[in-house]
């Protein structure tokens, strides 16, 4: 028997509270079907729920439906997904025939648009600021479209980008290290150093979730790290946290022309929510940079905060400029997707649940940190961005709490 429909039937869950933790759900008549497709963007090896995600939903009284070997690139079999209580569909127009939350990693691709119906509650990145094409294709869905991205937690952060920033910022130290290499065009560096020999130095601009995680991993390393930031606050944290073989500094052009001088490895991880990242290493320092450092801006997906970086892929990560390795992979957590995957769904989950026993409307009502997820509804923007990126008019959020179904 099919499920009774949820996700933009929020009509069972009328009355409820408008502050409900994900533990706090209480149960609900309709219950969904959750659909995993096999992502299909190139490159890309997550997937949006692993066997233990789709046990819990499974145990909440949903149905999951997992399109066949969505999650190989993972390392997760069909057969893991169906001992969890999984149902495996073959194809992907099934499984969106049949799914009513479809919940992805990626964006959907134009060969996806037809399969998302009206009665579809999308939750993936959609990032939709940086697509005209993909928002005005899922407002021509009518789909309820939730985004990982614009979902904000109680102190303001952004609980679905933090996981990937811990990847990228403990990855960023470790393809440095590669890059240093010798044979890679590196100044044949060991991070660590040898009894005798002194290990690298690594310089850190930006102090948040990327450069947090990489002096971390530097430090430990062994490294002599330095980290900027032009946050006083988020560098006493840091100062208290950290080892003694890391210094804070604050950000100034002054004090990085002269750290990045001296340094063997050179981590870009600033960012300016909602604008492009600054640059704050212009070409003409890298003349003094010593040859063969390397430079991994991890910030490249907001422009980069090194004048001279632009994008690059795993398959060709670094390239050379002014005698310095620059490694610019704009999607970084890709390389180790199965970390990835479950650093990503272990975020992702108990919103999942959460939206699944409320539905659309439910997240309207719900604090305004989730309802910030919700950017499009039938046919319609409900979030700021969005509609500024586009000069798209905005709707009231008020407005989906009185929809009807
Ligand atoms: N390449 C990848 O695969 C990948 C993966 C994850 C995140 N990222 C990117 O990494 C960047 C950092 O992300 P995050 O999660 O650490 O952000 P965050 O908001 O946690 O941290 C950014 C930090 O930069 C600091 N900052 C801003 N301007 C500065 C300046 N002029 N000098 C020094 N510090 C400055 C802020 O005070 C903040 O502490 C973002 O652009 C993010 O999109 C890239």
């Amino acid at each position: 028997m099919r499920a009774a429909p949820c996700g933009s039937h929020a009509g069972s869950v009328k009355d409820a509270p408008a502050e409900m933790s994900p533990t706090k759900t209480r149960p609900r008549e309709a219950q969904c079907t959750v659909g995993v497709p096999r992502e299909i963007k190139e490159q890309e090896n997550r997937v949006a729920l692993v066997p233990s995600g789709a046990y819990a939903l499974v145990k909440d009284g949903h149905s999951v439906l997992v399109q066949a070997g969505a999650g190989e690139g993972s390392g997760l079999s069909d057969d893991e997904y169906r001992s969890a209580g999984a149902t495996i569909i073959p194809d992907a127009d099934t499984l969106f025939d049949r799914a009513e939350i479809i919940v992805k990693v990626k964006e959907p691709l134009a060969e996806e648009y037809r399969r998302i119906k009206p009665r579809h509650l999308v939750f993936t990145y959609f990032h939709f600021a940086a697509s005209r094409e993909l928002t005005e294709a899922m407002m021509r869905t009518g789909a309820a479209c939730i985004a990982y991205e614009t979902i904000v937690d109680r102190e303001g952060r952004l609980p679905l980008l933090t996981p990937m920033s811990e990847v990228a910022g403990r990855m960023s130290v470790l393809a440095g290290a590669g890059a240093l290499e010798r044979q890679r065009g590196g100044r044949g560096v060991l991070v660590t150093g040898v009894p005798g020999v002194m290990p690298a130095r690594v310089v850190v601009l930006g102090g948040g979730v990327v450069g947090y995680n990489a002096a971390r991993v530097a430090a430990g390393l062994g490294a002599l790290v330095q980290i900027f930031d032009i946050n006083l606050d988020r560098l006493r944290y840091l100062d208290e946290v950290m080892p003694a073989n890391v210094t804070t500094l604050h950000s100034n052009p002054f004090s990085i022309r002269k750290a990045v001088a001296h340094a063997d490895l050179v981590i870009g991880a600033v960012l300016v929510p909602g604008a492009r990242a600054p640059v704050l290493i212009p070409r003409s320092y890298l003349k003094e940079m010593q040859p063969g450092s390397v430079i991994v801006d991890v910030a490249v997906d907001q422009g980069g905060c090194v004048e001279t970086c632009h994008p690059t892929t795993h398959a060709h990560p670094t390239y050379e400029v002014d005698g310095v390795i620059h490694y610019c992979v704009a999607n970084m957590p890709g390389a180790v997707a199965r970390t990835s995957t479950f650093a990503l769904t272990n975020a992702t989950l108990p919103f999942l649940q959460r939206i699944a026993a409320i539905g659309v409307r439910g997240v309207a009502r719900a604090e305004p940190g989730l309802a910030k997820g919700l950017n499009i509804w039938r046919g319609k923007i409900y979030h700021e961005g969005v509609s500024s990126a586009f000069e798209l008019p905005l709707s009231p959020l008020e407005e989906v709490m009185a929809q009807e179904d």
